[in-house]
């Protein structure tokens, strides 16, 4: 087995660089928050959910990035497409499901047009003799998408960066854990009343897991992580298990077989990362933890998490998804509620940036590309003139 070629570092060996928390605007005011969505949730690829939510032509998932609405589909030649939720006659919303399965292609509720689950229009009735209409012109307007270790990822950008550039410091990166076989054991989603960059500058750091996860650290020690992705879009390291064959659960021992053909030091480690800007991937060694960001306003969030586990412990009785996801909808509601008293703390006029510790230099390093926006910003709105028409 090969080991992953990777420099780790404590939290404390990697420097904050003197960095305070971000403004109070940054969690609260409606125009950051848009830009936000724009540079962020409409530019970089996000996670959608699993590849097996969408496994055989005609099932479907639709997803809400701030305005917009995505269907993922796929289609007879298992193709996935991805496509706005507008139909292109007078653009009425297409589903208004969470997910489900097209048994006769994509039909829009009003008039009746009927897509295919390629895009294509094919069926437009009482059309026929209209001037200058041809259905190949209109399609169902499609939304960039890829596959990675069983999960689907969009992007809206018109011309977005290639996945495989976009995440090329990940592709390989986790293939001792056979991501693309495991299964969901379970889900719950989570409606938060916090900023999205608060639950992810959360995720980052394990200083406040003595005082608000006493559980958490009786299995893994607060000051045991080390990481090695400490700068730009994904973040992350290891904290190590201490009991010999046990796993993050109520039980603390393991519940599930192990995920991968995982080295005798990963049956002792528990991997967190934070993949920007949407997704939150925990690695055990029996099961997977796996939450996706989805901001509603610049002060509520809703988070779906998902448990996946080797199929094989889903068909052995003796193993017991439950001991994992108790622990962890404990742990999450932990972190959503201080995360709420964040909110509440960072809304006020009293707050001021303060300085980072030592521990949260990942943090501090998630707040680097937070504000990476603002100076992409700034050189756009020097660049970008408005042209004021003579009259
Ligand atoms: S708006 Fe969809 S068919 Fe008319
Ligand atoms: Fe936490």
């Amino acid at each position: 087995m090969e080991e992953t070629l990777s420099t780790f570092l404590r939290a404390t060996e990697i420097p904050t660089q003197g960095a305070r928390t971000l403004p109070g605007e940054w969690f609260t005011a409606p125009a950051i928050y848009e830009r936000e969505m724009e540079r962020f949730f409409h530019a970089r690829w996000l996670c959608a959910g699993r590849s097996a939510d969408v496994a055989s032509d005609g099932d479907y998932i639709v997803r809400a990035v701030g305005t917009e609405s995505i269907i993922v589909t796929r289609d007879e030649t298992d193709t996935l497409h991805a496509f706005h939720n507008v139909c292109r006659h007078r653009g009425t919303r297409l589903c208004d499901q969470s997910g489900g399965h097209f048994a006769a292609g994509i039909q829009c509720p009003y008039h009746g047009w009927t897509y295919a689950l390629d895009g294509r229009l094919v069926g437009a009735p009482h059309m026929t003799g209209t001037d200058g209409f041809d259905r190949t012109d209109w399609p169902l307007l499609s939304v960039a998408v890829a596959e990675w270790e069983g999960w689907v990822f969009l992007n809206l950008a018109s011309d977005p960066e290639p996945f495989a550039t976009a995440f090329a410091p990940l592709i390989g990166r986790f293939s001792r854990f056979r991501l693309s076989t495991l299964e969901a054991a379970h889900r719950i989603e989570y409606d938060v009343r916090a900023n999205w960059k608060l639950i992810h500058q959360n995720y980052s750091e394990c200083y406040h897991c003595s005082p608000v996860h006493p559980a958490l650290v009786r299995l893994t020690p607060a000051n045991s992580g080390e990481n090695d992705l400490y700068d730009g879009p994904f973040l992350g390291g290891f904290m190590v298990i201490t009991q010999p064959g046990g796993s993050m659960s109520l039980s603390g021992r393991a519940c599930g077989h192990p995920v991968g053909d995982l080295p005798p030091a990963d049956a002792q480690r528990v991997y967190y990362y934070s993949i920007f800007p949407n997704l939150l991937l925990s690695l055990h060694p029996d099961y997977v933890m796996v939450h996706t960001l989805w901001p509603q306003s610049p002060n509520r969030t809703l988070i779906t998490c998902e448990w996946l586990f080797n199929p094989a412990s889903l068909a052995d009785a003796s193993c017991d998804p439950q001991d994992a996801v108790m622990f962890w909808d404990m742990t999450n509601r932990q972190d959503w509620d201080i995360c709420e008293r964040s909110q509440l703390g960072v809304s006020s006029r009293a707050y001021v940036p303060g300085p980072y510790s030592a521990r949260e230099s990942l943090t501090a390093a998630f707040d680097r590309e937070v504000r990476a926006v603002e100076r992409v910003s700034a050189s756009e709105t020097r660049s970008t003139v408005p042209i004021i028409p003579a009259v």
